[in-house]
Order: structure tokens, then sequence, then C-alpha cells
């Protein structure tokens, strides 16, 4: 169907959008080297870092090796987990154990270069799979070389450690408390964490939201403070979110 042309400013060329966004063909021509200008001004690390790949791998692999590799980046028990180079008790303390069992990035460099790279130039690399277009060059070249020595190296200069914080929590519990609990990480990161509340545990082993009912008839009486330790795989930092009034009637 034809764009109604608006009298006036029918070049012939015009595209029927208002003058100011009006593009010519002319323009459009341009476009297609802009665009591979910008693409060609990424420039591949020599020796990449942990902090060059993440953001590539944020953009193109982590919807399904993220938060949900359980279900979606999985080969049967084993959990891809590429958001983090690898996670220990030394940097994101009790929060790494919300994630036991996972494999992270360093230890599966071999993998990771194999599922991106291809034997022949007609073979599409398996990740990430169509119909998710392939990476650009700049991107596959970076991730190949980080592989080959995968390197942790500094965190991004300003990296912010992530954060947690409660919903709309009842401050007093008698039979149950619902736990509603966000983990965000101002930077974009994959975050983890371990919320604890007197003696209970809550893994929080993704970013986003988390609702959970929690049975508090057991709960001695009296007031609990609800604590959490949060990790983007650089630091980790603990808040104490507030207290809960548990009395049974
Ligand atoms: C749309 C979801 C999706 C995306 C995006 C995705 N993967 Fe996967 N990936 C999977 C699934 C599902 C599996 C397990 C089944 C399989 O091997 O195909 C997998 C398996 C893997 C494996 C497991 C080992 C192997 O070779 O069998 C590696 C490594 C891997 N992906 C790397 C990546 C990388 C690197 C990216 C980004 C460049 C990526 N994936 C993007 C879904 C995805």
């Amino acid at each position: 169907m034809m764009r109604p042309m608006k009298p006036g400013i029918g070049t012939g060329r015009s595209i029927g959008l208002p003058p100011r966004a009006r593009v010519t063909a002319a323009g459009l021509a341009v476009l297609p080297l802009l665009l591979a200008a910008c693409g060609g001004s990424h420039t591949v690390a020599e020796h990449p870092t942990w902090a060059d790949v993440e953001p590539i791998l944020r953009a193109d692999c982590l919807q399904c090796h993220g938060g949900s590799a359980r279900t979606t980046g999985n080969v049967g028990d084993v959990v891809y987990r590429f958001d983090f180079f690898d996670v220990t008790p030394e940097i994101c303390g009790e929060s790494a154990a919300t994630v036991d069992g996972s494999a992270f990035a360093a230890a599966r460099a071999q993998l990771i270069a194999n599922s991106i790279s291809s034997d022949s130039a007609s073979i599409r690399p398996r990740m990430p799979p169509a119909p998710s277009p392939a990476l650009a060059d700049w991107e596959w070249k970076t991730i190949l070389r980080w592989t080959q020595a995968p390197a942790k190296g500094a965190a991004p200069p300003g990296n912010r450690p992530p954060t947690v914080r409660l919903v709309n929590s009842a401050p007093s519990a008698d039979k149950r408390w619902t736990l509603s609990a966000v983990v965000e990480d101002p930077d974009g990161e994959s975050a983890i964490g371990m919320l604890t509340i007197g003696d209970f545990k809550f893994n929080l082993d993704r970013p986003g939201a988390f609702v959970s009912e929690i049975d508090t008839s057991q709960w001695p009486a009296g007031d609990v403070s609800v604590q959490a330790i949060v990790c983007d795989g650089w630091t980790s930092a603990t808040y104490t979110l507030g207290s809960i009034a548990v009395a049974h009637r």
C-alpha cells in the first residue's frame, strides 16, 4: 500500500514522514556505510578480559545462559551460566552457594570457543541459535581470543555492587510471611544473593524479583532481622533490610 504523501513536501523522494524526519533516497544509501563504520569502531582487544567479554555475552547469550539457564541453557543437569566468569565464596560469600553446580564461563571457555566457531564458512556456528542473528565479527573475535587465555582482569571502571530490597513486606508475621525481594545491578550485570532471616536462608540465584510464602509458624517469637548479601562476580555487598516481629496467637 502506498503511504499518502503530505501536500507540500512531496519531492518524490520523501517517504511521507514529517519534514524534519525526512530521509531521502540518497541519505538512505549512506546509512549502511555509516553502520559499517560504527561496527568497525569496535576494536578487538589484544588480550581481552572478562570486562570485554561479559557485555557481548550479556547482549547475545544471557537470555538463555543467565539466571534462567537451568531451563533455557542447560544440557541435562549441566547448567551453563555465562553471566559469571566464576563464582567464589572469597568474592561472593554465602551467595556463592546459590549457584552451586552451575558451569561458569572461565571453566567452559573451550566449549564456548567451539560453540561460536565452525570449521567451514558455510556452516553457521551453533551459538547463538537461529533465529538469533550471528555474532558480529568483532564480537566472536573478542570472545574467541579470550577463550585462548580466559583472564578475569579488573572490574569495569566505576563498577558498582548490586542492590537488594524488600517490596511491600509486612512488618510482622504469625504463621506465614510473604517474602518479596528484588535483586538489581546498577551496571546491568548479572547478580546473585543470599537472603537470611534468623536461621532461614533464601536463594536469590539471579537478578530480578522473587516472591515466596514462608512458613513462619515454628519461628520463635520476637524480632528477627532480614539481611542479604548480593554479588555481581566482581564485588559483594551486604544489606540489612529491616526486621520482622514474629508473634504467635
Ligand atoms: C535462545 C537461547 C540461547 C542463546 C541465545 C544461546 N544459547 Fe547456548 N545453548 C542453548 C541451549 C538450549 C543449549 C543446550 C542444548 C544445545 O546444545 O543446543 C546451549 C548450549 C550451549 C553450550 C553448551 C555446550 C555445547 O556446546 O553443547 C555452550 C558452550 C553455549 N551454548 C554457548 C553459547 C554462547 C557463547 C552464546 C552466545 C554467543 C549462546 N550459547 C547463546 C541456548 C542458547
